[in-house]
């Protein structure tokens, strides 16, 4: 029997600068025109020197600690969903509990590429359900310009840094108003599509030897067509399933946040849930595809802007590489 859980607490950092269609156009052979049809991306965040998977899931868990209501002491676990940690040892989560100066907890990261926030909550809750007094932190967080080729036309135009963070817990009597239930996370995944979405080069399968440069097996590669309707396939399905499971229809939810990967994916998957455009939120538009930290910071955002209410039901639809896919039900 799951514990119920609860989000106490919603933060997002993205890098101050700004990498706009028109700046794309003067590196690779690309318009603003091409980028917006096919993606609807008009500019992304990159991380400056300096800023990392770390520093920005620090100032992310800053946030939600400050809307929790929370002092980072007060954390017993720590988790970071990433591809792209600081480093491969130590653990992005490691040296975020660093920074937030707490040691003695159990901190790890989480590699499910952009369903990572979702993998992420769905561990929280499984640590909850062991340790009921847990107050956890889970970031979701990439650097994913750290491995874009910007010479590649195909994968620079789509992608952007950011961090999001959540403080999970039970759902106890002191749940503060505007606290976020979750009622429920689905989770999948195909490794037999792994090679359509990948990052080898640097990995034990593709290691590289002292003084040998970089290929470009070292930045994203992916066969953009076929993601794509694997992509809306899935997300579609699995919302739909998790819709069913709880006993809810589409005409219930009243906020829909899937994946930030592609405004056409948005629409196609929206179209495919009967979901009026005007109950899904988007952001895709300023700050393209940000990996794991895509859906939490649509989350964070639109709970700060006031597109989720009080009381909303809120549906989440992630898809990324792996195959990973996921779907959660949020009562706020
Ligand atoms: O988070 C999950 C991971 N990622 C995704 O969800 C992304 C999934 N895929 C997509 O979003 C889309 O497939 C893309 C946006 C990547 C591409 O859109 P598309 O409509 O599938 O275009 P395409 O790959 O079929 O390319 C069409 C043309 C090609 O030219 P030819 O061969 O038809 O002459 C490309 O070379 O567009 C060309 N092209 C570009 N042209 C201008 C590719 N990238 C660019 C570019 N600017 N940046």
């Amino acid at each position: 029997m799951t514990t119920p859980c609860i989000i106490r607490g919603l933060g997002h950092c993205v890098p101050e600068t700004r990498l706009t269609n028109a700046d794309l156009e003067r590196m690779v052979d690309t318009n603003d025109e091409w980028i917006t049809s096919r993606t609807g991306i008009k500019e992304r965040r990159i991380a400056a020197k300096g800023e990392t998977c770390v520093s920005l899931s620090h100032q992310a868990a800053l946030k939600a600690l400050e809307n929790a209501g929370m002092r980072a002491e007060e954390l017993t676990h720590i988790l970071v969903a990433t591809f792209s940690p600081d480093a491969v040892i130590p653990s992005a989560a490691c040296m975020l509990a660093d920074r937030l100066g707490i040691t003695g907890r159990m901190a790890m990261d989480i590699s499910a590429a952009c369903s990572g926030f979702l993998f992420a909550l769905e561990t929280a809750r499984a640590f909850v359900t062991l340790h009921p007094q847990a107050k956890i932190l889970v970031t979701a967080t990439d650097v994913v310009s750290s491995r874009v080729d910007y010479t590649d036309r195909s994968i620079c135009v789509l992608f952007g840094d950011g961090a999001g963070a959540a403080i999970v817990t039970a759902a106890d009597a002191a749940a503060p108003a505007g606290s976020g239930r979750v009622l429920d996370v689905l989770l999948a995944t195909d490794g037999s599509m792994g090679e359509l979405l990948t990052i080898k080069g640097g990995g034990s399968g593709t290691p590289y030897k002292l003084g040998e440069a970089v290929r470009s097996d070292f930045f994203v590669q992916m066969n953009g067509r076929e993601v794509y309707k694997h992509a809306v396939r899935a997300m579609s399905g699995i919302c739909k399933t998790v819709l069913e499971k709880n006993g809810f229809t589409k005409d219930q939810v009243d906020v829909f946040i899937p994946h930030q990967a592609n405004l056409r994916i948005i629409d196609a998957v929206g179209a495919r849930l009967e979901m009026p455009a005007e109950k899904v939120f988007t952001n895709v538009q300023k700050y393209g595809n940000t990996s794991a930290a895509s859906v939490i910071i649509a989350l964070s955002e639109a709970r700060a802007e006031g597109f989720i209410k009080d009381g909303d039901l809120v549906l989440l639809g992630t898809f990324g590489g792996g195959f990973t896919w996921g779907s959660a039900l949020v009562r706020f």
